[in-house]
């Protein structure tokens, strides 16, 4: 096992401390993006006169070589190297020769993994984005598919108000577009730059590093070479957008979970995406939700981990950074699964409609939509909130219906209130159609 340094120290590395630093185990990840960057490296050298086409030719036939192995699967780390970057300059010395001695011009390892940690995350974002745009394309089906189910709403988790399992799903729909729009922000904010060496720069013109390194980016020097090396915003504004998806999907998850408890009983959950238990007999559990939910707390703790081992770091690169990788690996590799799983089971949700509407006939769904009524005919609201509040302590205190009061009952409340119209009130789907405040409520293309 070779080393990337070494020639100053006269002793071997203590072996702990050798186990201690060691990063390969985590880092192999970043194989693909290490050769992707030692292609661009290679390609800078050419043009700056510190390799020969020759010596270039052979290089990036060892480094293509190497990613083809990685595409193809059959790439083998050996784990008692130092890292993925000392195991890949070892592996092209033994492919090409004396060439690849030259490969670690005017490169440090601390320009090298920043550029490989943000190729990774660029990879691994779009990824993330597909699966996102899945999700949504899921949710704006079950929208559409329940253009008409409406639901009661809750807040404080009590009734609250009828509306429209569109709107429900739609909800969801607008928080995943924030974080479609969130992590697009993050990608807009990474430069892909070489040339800052350890610290200070290189003695490579800037002009040399402009160079187009995948058909649709492309590389340039950096503006601040202290910066480039010692920044890892990148991985914080990426494990934060991730940790808002967890919990987006954890608040999904959620609602779910309590959906198809006995006590809602709104939706069955198909038995494929349950799991039973090794003593109850009977049970069906949601644990693949459950899970979505309990994994938020290892998001945020990624993104805490990182944003704690950042701060009060000296300028620049310090080794600490090396542990940005366990939780960026983790954090993308969470949101991955999570978002398939969910892709995978909510169309396997069904809806138990008579539950729902039943729920649907508390009368106590309606009472902002009676005040409204009473406003409508001249009632200050204050005056209508109170009215209609003192009719419903009546209601739940004898249990009488609101539907079957007659006339002159609920004349001793308000001469505005007849048994015709709080008929017409207490009604789903007429609460849901008076609402018009929201832009395009009843068009259906609004989450096309
Ligand atoms: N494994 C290190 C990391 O992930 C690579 C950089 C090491 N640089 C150094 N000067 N020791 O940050």
């Amino acid at each position: 096992m070779s080393k990337m340094w070494g020639g100053r120290f006269k002793k071997k590395t203590n072996s702990l401390v050798e186990e201690f630093t060691r990063s390969i185990h985590f880092d192999k990840r970043l194989a693909e993006y290490d050769c992707l960057g030692s292609l661009a490296h290679i390609a800078v050298l050419k043009k700056a006169g510190f390799l020969s086409s020759r010596e270039y030719k052979k290089l990036e036939g060892g480094i293509k070589a190497i990613l083809d192995s990685i595409k193809k699967g059959s790439f083998k780390v050996d784990d008692s190297f130092e890292d993925i970057h000392t195991y890949i300059q070892d592996l092209l010395e033994k492919k090409v020769g004396r060439a690849a001695l030259k490969l670690h011009t005017s490169r440090s390892r601390n320009d090298q993994v920043a550029l490989d940690t943000k190729l990774y995350c660029m990879k691994n974002t779009s990824t993330a984005l597909g699966l996102l745009s899945g999700l949504i394309k899921e949710l704006v089906r079950l929208a559409r598919n329940n253009l008409t189910q409406v639901i009661p709403a809750y807040t404080h988790l009590q009734h609250a108000m009828p509306v429209s399992l569109y709107d429900y799903f739609g909800a969801y729909v607008e928080m995943l577009s924030r974080d479609v729009r969130r992590l697009k922000n993050v990608l807009d904010n990474i430069r892909l730059v070489m040339g800052a060496g350890a610290v200070a720069g290189t003695v490579i013109d800037a002009s040399k590093y402009n160079i187009k390194m995948m058909p649709s980016c492309s590389l340039s020097s950096p503006v601040n070479s202290v910066d480039t090396v010692s920044d890892r915003d990148f991985v914080i504004e990426i494990l934060s957008a991730l940790s808002i998806i967890g919990m987006h999907l954890s608040r999904l998850a959620e609602d779910m979970i309590l959906w198809s408890t006995k006590e809602f009983g709104f939706i069955e959950i198909d038995e494929a995406f349950c799991t039973g238990s090794s003593l109850m007999p009977q049970k069906k559990n949601p644990d693949a939700l459950e899970l979505i939910r309990g994994n938020t707390g290892r998001l945020y703790g990624n993104l805490m981990s990182v944003l704690v081992m950042m701060k009060g770091l000296p300028l620049s690169y310090n080794r600490d950074m090396q542990l940005d990788k366990e939780p960026l690996f983790g954090s993308f590799e969470i949101i991955q699964k999570e978002l398939e799983v969910m892709i995978a089971l909510l169309p396997n949700i069904k809806f138990k409609r008579e539950n729902i509407e039943k729920e649907l006939q508390d009368e106590c769904l309606y009472a902002t939509d009676m005040a409204d009524y009473l406003v409508q005919k001249g009632v200050a609201f204050k005056d209508a909130h109170a009215i209609i509040g003192k009719l419903v302590a009546y209601k739940l205190k004898t249990g009488k219906e609101i539907k079957k009061m007659s006339d002159e009952m609920l004349k001793s409340f308000t001469p505005l209130l007849t048994n015709r119209v709080v008929r017409g009130i207490i009604n789903p789907r007429a609460s849901v159609r008076s609402k018009k405040s929201v832009k395009g409520k009843k068009g259906v293309s609004r989450y096309a």
